[in-house]
């Protein structure tokens, strides 16, 4: 298993984003995980792409961007060029998910597909070829700092079974409520990628809390 930290910056503060994403990197950060809402998917509002491109300059992690958005397609092309390296649209958001999925990838960025806690694995079946990777969303999304719903880790093994019953290698990331507790038995289930927003921000040293974490996951994955 190749595990993976990405750092939420959600939970930064958002006057110092480049101190955070710094820290991030420091910390041994993989990836940094953006979150792009509208008000509308679900019921908050954050950051677009011009934010994207301004990470961008400041970091040479790559950029996860989770679009908690509705009709993404309007927009994945301009988040591919304000530099996203792997994109993720929500099943829930995009009706023609194979379409959104294949002009992704035609923008040479990795397509995801995110889970809602309430929708269920079968929906991946049909796209299994497109999907370069999964998000499982392991709380409602629109907010950082929620409490992990417990049923997502028979679901990260769930997705694990589907892609390996089709031979697709790409890589399960969870998102929500991740942190020390939750990271053994989701690792241990099969999700490679940890999103971490509070767990590392809300901490007096997101560099030691990310490097922290990663260990951790790194244990649980050898153990
Ligand atoms: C929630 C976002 C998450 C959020 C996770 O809708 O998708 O990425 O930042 O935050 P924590 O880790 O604090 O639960
Ligand atoms: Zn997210």
């Amino acid at each position: 298993m190749n595990i993976r930290i990405a750092p939420s910056i959600l939970a930064a503060d958002f006057a110092a984003l480049g101190e955070a994403v710094a820290a991030a990197e420091r910390g041994g950060a993989d990836l940094i995980h953006v979150d792009v809402m509208d008000g509308h998917f679900v019921p908050n509002i954050t950051i677009g792409p011009l934010v994207v491109r301004a990470l961008r300059r400041v970091t040479t992690v790559p950029l996860f961007v989770h679009l908690m958005i509705t009709d993404p397609d309007r927009y994945v092309e301009a988040f591919a060029e304000a530099g996203a390296a792997m994109l993720t649209v929500h099943v829930e958001a995009a009706p023609h998910l194979h379409r959104t999925l294949t002009f992704i990838r035609s923008l040479g960025v990795q397509p995801g597909v995110a889970l809602n806690p309430a929708t269920p694995v079968y929906v991946l079946e049909e796209v299994v070829p497109e999907i370069g990777h999964v998000l499982v969303m392991s709380v409602n999304p629109g907010f950082g700092g929620q409490a992990f719903i417990p049923r997502s880790e028979s679901k990260v093994r769930a997705v694990r079974d589907l892609l390996d019953r089709a031979g697709s290698p790409a890589a399960i990331a969870i998102d929500g409520g991740i942190d020390r507790h939750t990271i053994p038995g989701v690792v241990a289930a099969g999700a490679e990628i940890l999103v971490a927003g509070v767990a590392v921000f809300h901490t007096d040293d997101p560099a030691a809390a990310t490097r922290s974490l990663k260990s951790l996951a790194m244990s649980q994955a050898h153990a």
